[in-house]
């Protein structure tokens, strides 16, 4: 090719757009992923997930990346998604930590990486200023907002931490910047409404909600109340495909009996191995993996698949979703 068609593909990278357009009613923030690498194979739209990572390469942080590498060459990946904790141990102290450098953009090298970063907000203040797309184009933080990949698939991503009542009330474990949150109550009350009516008004294939906390979980930190009481009736009852998280470091695909929501977990993008599996509440599950790794999703207009790989890219689990071709209404 090989340099050409290289370039090529990375000219037009860049000139990927991501347009920020508001509708009337939903507050999040919408963005148009249009995938411009692919060319005209009929509409479809592949990313990586991963979780958990920024530890400058360390515990298998860049054994995950070089893999990532690989897989998203392989399927041509048209974004990367994070589901939070980007920086360890407590976020980036400001927004000229050099961690930001040492834990992402030296990490996350390959050619295939070098697309937009869609990430959900970690643990700090810090992750969100603006100030880090001029060190690293690829990085997009925000709190809560939503992706449209080229009408295929709408991807929501929500701040779930202010559901977490033990941030609230156990101050002393955990130091939060709650700048913005005034009462997590309204907060989250709102943040709902709004998911609420972007669900409904999407018009997408695939809807995708992703969040840090599990919903469900056989990890360490387990299901998440919270998410269960509040968030999840709102998902099943719009036809959300898929939840994705972090915060368990581990890889996990739990199938909710209730709906056809999957429950994904990818929060092994560096330190994992933690040995605290759940014995209880395993209804649904279909696969459960401790150590470190990442997941990719390929998404059609009839067709999904998800795959879990671990560092040497090894493929853990796979699974496949049909879905019957509609005519609109
Ligand atoms: C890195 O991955 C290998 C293979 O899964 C594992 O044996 C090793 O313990 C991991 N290292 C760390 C620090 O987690």
């Amino acid at each position: 090719m090989r340099m050409r068609n290289l370039l090529l593909v990375l000219g037009l990278c860049l000139v990927t757009t991501i347009s920020y357009s508001k509708r009337s009613s939903a507050e999040l923030r919408r963005f148009e992923h249009t995938p411009t690498t692919k060319g005209n194979d009929g509409g479809s739209v592949s990313f990586l997930v991963i979780g958990d990572w920024g530890r400058r390469g360390q515990f298998n942080q860049s054994l995950v990346a070089l893999q990532m590498g690989v897989v998203g060459e392989n399927l041509d990946i048209d974004f990367v998604v994070s589901t939070g904790d980007n920086f360890y141990d407590n976020g980036l102290i400001g927004e000229h930590d050099v961690a930001f450098e040492e834990s992402f953009t030296n990490v996350y090298t390959a050619n295939s990486l070098q697309k937009q970063w869609y990430t959900g907000k970690g643990d700090a203040e810090a992750q969100l200023s603006p100030l880090l797309r001029k060190i690293d184009s690829r990085w997009l933080c925000l709190r809560s907002f939503v992706v449209n990949a080229a009408e295929l698939a709408e991807l929501f991503f929500v701040d779930t931490t202010p559901f977490v009542e033990m941030y609230f009330t156990n101050t002393e474990k955990h130091t939060y910047d709650w700048r913005g949150v005034t009462s997590p109550k309204v907060y989250t009350a709102n943040l709902l409404k709004d998911l609420e009516t972007a669900l409904k008004e999407s018009r997408a294939k695939w809807k995708i909600v992703i969040g840090h906390h599990a919903i469900r979980s056989i990890g360490h930190h387990g299901d998440t109340q919270e998410l269960v009481d509040k968030l999840l009736p709102i998902l099943q009852a719009n036809n959300v495909d898929f939840y994705m998280n972090g915060h368990d470091h581990c890889l996990e695909h739990i199938s909710d009996p209730k709906s056809p929501i999957q429950f994904l977990t990818s929060g092994a993008g560096s330190k994992a191995w933690r040995g605290d599996v759940k014995k209880k509440n395993r209804e649904g599950l279909n696969f459960f993996y401790d150590g470190q790794g990442f997941m990719s999703v390929q998404l059609t207009q009839t067709e999904s698949t998800i795959v879990f790989y671990d560092v040497f890219g090894q493929v853990l689990h796979r699974w496949d979703v049909s879905k019957q071709l509609h005519l609109a209404i």
